[in-house]
């Protein structure tokens, strides 16, 4: 399958190209004015699908923004696989300490992508990565046949929470059913380690509302007489975790699997070196839960934060006052087998618990999803490894990630489906942050990686079922 290198490299600018109109479109799902560049971004796939000759390509409207679909049904005996990835980008703030526009896609080399790397919001997450499996097709189509059906699902939604495509998925089991999920949406280890991901973490994300006296204070006349709720969520804030970094939420623990001793010998294969982690974030010391390592602590273990926090006066210069309301965001990664709306009822009952008498409280669910878990003895993950091997001379390397795509959870609840994640981003991509970027080779290699997973799947499911 050398073919899949040549028609890559020959065809590299044109895909570079139509990836940059995709990243031009500020698909930006959290915001409401984005709307119409949500609508041009399916469109645009849409209109992709029909020129890779795929089936029933259409745009299945849901209450918030659509989800794009298009099928290629060759024949019952075969096995189907079904693409999922994500339009929607995070929003761009602070926009200020972008290099330039997060819309304005264009390639510059950096020490760990010496090829080049493609800036843009969206490059890794997940445009430039869901890109790759309309490539991979392309790939395919262009120098064999496809060898099995492929049904490819991509939704605007995901960086909100998926909320719409739940329902998509529940009402929609027949047309979804397949053998096997394929994702890219997820990182590698580095840039020559490839990596299958086969954990995710679930998410709890909720929002804290204090309410001190019934309008902001002179913080002079009233100061030290009246609870300040920034004061009050500041320590019920900090009391959330204990001396030795462990949520102190009651129940909090209960369901969590301990990992067993094969896990952790597994986990120990992962090469990672905490200097360069300490250096790659610029932090003196890394910090956690007692008893665990960096790795654990990122993949196997629950976790606790402020995503952010108000309240008050925050312009230039200083007023004096005493606020009477405070408010915090705080998410809580999930690992199996924690429920997310279980935990988000703990929550709650915490918050309220340890909240004095002198303020009051509201707490608020956002949205939320369930830790997942893959199998490695499946003939995707065999197909996964094999095309891994082909493309990067090295064996990848089963890791469990710390960051939730909720809809995954479901794929297996809802259509009883195994999920391969096969993802390219590296930790360094920045995704979510300022200069987001996706390595050139990173991108290339993936297409090819995937292009070549079709294959080995159709070959282990044939010889399987015989
Ligand atoms: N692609 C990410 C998830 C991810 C990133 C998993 C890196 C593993 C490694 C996805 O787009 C994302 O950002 N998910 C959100 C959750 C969502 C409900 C907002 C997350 O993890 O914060
Ligand atoms: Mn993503
Ligand atoms: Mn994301």
């Amino acid at each position: 399958m050398k073919e899949f290198k040549n028609y890559i490299n020959s065809n590299k600018d044109r895909f570079l190209e139509e990836l940059f109109d995709l990243l031009r479109i500020p698909s930006i799902s959290a915001n409401s004015n984005c709307n119409k560049d949500i609508r041009a971004t399916a469109n645009l796939i849409k209109k992709h699908f029909k020129n890779l000759g795929l089936d029933n390509c259409e745009i299945c409207e849901t209450k918030g923004h659509p989800i794009v679909y298009a099928e290629k049904i060759i024949s019952k005996n075969l096995p189907t696989i079904l693409i999922y990835g994500h339009y929607d980008v995070q929003p761009v703030d602070p926009v200020e300490l972008w290099d330039k526009d997060p819309f304005e896609p264009y390639i510059k080399k950096t020490e760990i992508h010496p090829e080049g790397a493609i800036f843009a919001r969206g490059a890794c997450d997940d445009k430039g990565q869901m890109f790759m499996h309309l490539k991979a097709l392309e790939s395919i189509k262009e120098n064999y046949n496809i060898p099995c059906n492929v049904k490819l699902m991509i939704e605007g939604e995901e960086e909100v929470g998926s909320d719409n495509l739940e329902l998509f998925v529940k009402n929609n089991k027949e047309k979804l059913k397949n053998d096997i999920v394929l994702v890219s949406d997820t990182g590698m280890i580095d840039k020559t380690t490839p990596s299958i991901t086969t954990g995710l973490r679930g998410l709890s994300y909720m929002e804290v509302e204090i309410t001190g006296p019934n309008r902001d204070l002179h913080s002079g006349h009233y100061g030290g007489t009246v609870a300040n709720p920034i004061n009050i969520l500041s320590s019920m804030i900090a009391s959330l975790h204990d001396s030795e970094n462990k949520i102190t939420i009651t129940n909090f623990y209960d369901d969590v699997v301990e990992t067993t001793d094969l896990e952790k010998k597994e986990s120990k294969k992962i090469p990672f070196d905490i200097n360069e982690f300490r250096e790659s974030i610029g932090i003196n010391l890394e910090h956690g839960e007692s008893g665990y390592s960096t790795i654990e602590r990122q993949s196997i273990r629950p976790a606790l934060d402020v995503n952010g926090i108000w309240g008050g006066y925050t312009e230039e210069g200083s007023k004096t006052v005493l606020p009477s309301k405070a408010y915090a965001k705080i998410s809580m990664r999930l690992v199996p087998n924690q429920n997310w709306k279980k935990i988000s009822s703990l929550f709650t009952k915490h918050i309220k618990k340890i909240a004095p008498k002198s303020v009051n409280v509201k707490v608020t669910e956002h949205h939320g999803g369930e830790p997942y878990v893959a199998p490695t003895d499946t003939i995707g993950f065999e197909a996964a490894s094999k095309a891994y091997e082909e493309v990067f001379n090295k064996k990848p390397i089963a890791t469990r990630d710390g960051g939730s795509i909720p809809i995954i959870a479901l794929f297996e609840k809802e259509l009883h489906s195994k999920t391969i994640l096969m993802g390219f981003g590296l930790d360094s991509d920045a995704i979510h942050s300022p200069n987001e970027h996706y390595g050139v080779s990173n991108f290339l290699m993936g297409i090819e990686t995937i292009s070549k997973f079709y294959f080995h799947f159709t070959d282990l499911f044939k010889s399987k079922s015989n």
